[in-house]
């Protein structure tokens, strides 16, 4: 966040992958990927499965080591810097995060608060203050203290964004932050993010609804085959055209009608046998 300097936001880079190249064997799943996230941005990653939405994000989140090229966070390549000094400015929701056996919920939210302990600095009030309002945020209070093996998917995916909250940093990177919730509580965490964005946070999901999507985001990148194929307002993004493309759907866009934003209207599947 600018320390009360007279920063314009949107043009404040915070994440730049230039040329990036990353993959796990052989083939690269994502091949020479320029992106610029600005700060006060909320950027919406959309693109059909396997096409290297969660292996960019993960790199963006210094999770992982890019083949070619870098990630620079706030100007400085983040392979150069210390995990939680990377972790105090950006917070990491993957797609399938794993909790520790038997841990609480509350357990849970307190290991966000990690990344701003050194051996001097231990759990001081602030840290129970941070967790105590995520916990609220997330509408899990009155679970604090139930086992998060014990919740329904919904209540451990909210968990786990309580956990990412508690972390308090400036930029949030979400990995389908909306999977296993039912569609009131997608949108009650969608309007959550929304919120944190107005109030200053740099917000970079990946969703799979085109039409959330584009209620919400600033900004859309849309991916396919580990590449960027399209990057501007949702309008401009979402086109029947492009998601015949990219998707093989063929649908109308038409404006949503509370928002005006797009919204997908897939067209029946031809079912001739082939
Ligand atoms: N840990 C991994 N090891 C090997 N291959 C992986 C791994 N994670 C993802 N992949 C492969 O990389 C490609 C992109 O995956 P991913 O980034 O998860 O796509 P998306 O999030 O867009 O669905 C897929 O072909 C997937 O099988
Ligand atoms: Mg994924």
């Amino acid at each position: 966040m600018a320390k009360g300097k007279t920063v314009s936001r949107e043009t404040t880079p915070v994440l730049s992958a230039e040329g990036l190249t990353l993959g796990y064997g052989a083939d690269p799943v994502v091949r020479d990927l320029d992106l610029t996230v600005s700060e006060g941005e909320f950027t919406v990653i959309v693109g059909p499965n396997g096409c290297g939405k969660s292996t960019l994000l993960k790199a963006l989140g210094r999770v992982n080591r890019p083949v070619a090229g870098r990630v620079l966070l706030h100007g400085r390549d983040v392979r150069s810097q210390r995990p939680k000094a990377v972790a105090r400015r950006l917070a990491l929701l993957p797609q399938s995060p794993l909790a520790p056996e038997g841990i609480t919920v509350r357990a849970l939210v307190a290991r966000g608060r990690f990344p701003h302990h050194t051996l001097l600095r231990q759990w001081v009030p602030e840290d129970e203050a941070a967790v105590a309002a995520a916990l609220e945020l997330a509408g899990l209070a009155g679970l604090a203290d139930a086992r998060v093996g014990s919740l329904s998917g919904g209540q451990r995916q909210r968990a786990w964004v309580a956990m990412v909250l508690a972390q308090d940093s400036g930029t949030l990177l979400l990995d389908e932050p909306t999977t296993y919730l039912d569609i009131a509580h997608q949108y009650d965490l969608l309007e959550l993010f929304a919120d944190l964005h107005r109030r200053g946070r740099t917000v970079v999901a990946v969703l799979h609804d085109l039409a959330q999507a584009a209620r919400f985001a600033t900004r859309m990148v849309m991916m396919d085959g580990g590449a960027v194929v399209a990057d501007g307002a949702p309008e401009e993004v979402v086109t029947a055209e492009r998601v015949a493309r990219v998707f093989g759907l063929a649908c109308d866009v038409v404006p949503d009608p509370r928002t005006g934003t797009p919204l997908v209207v897939p067209h029946e599947r031809a079912r001739t046998g082939a």
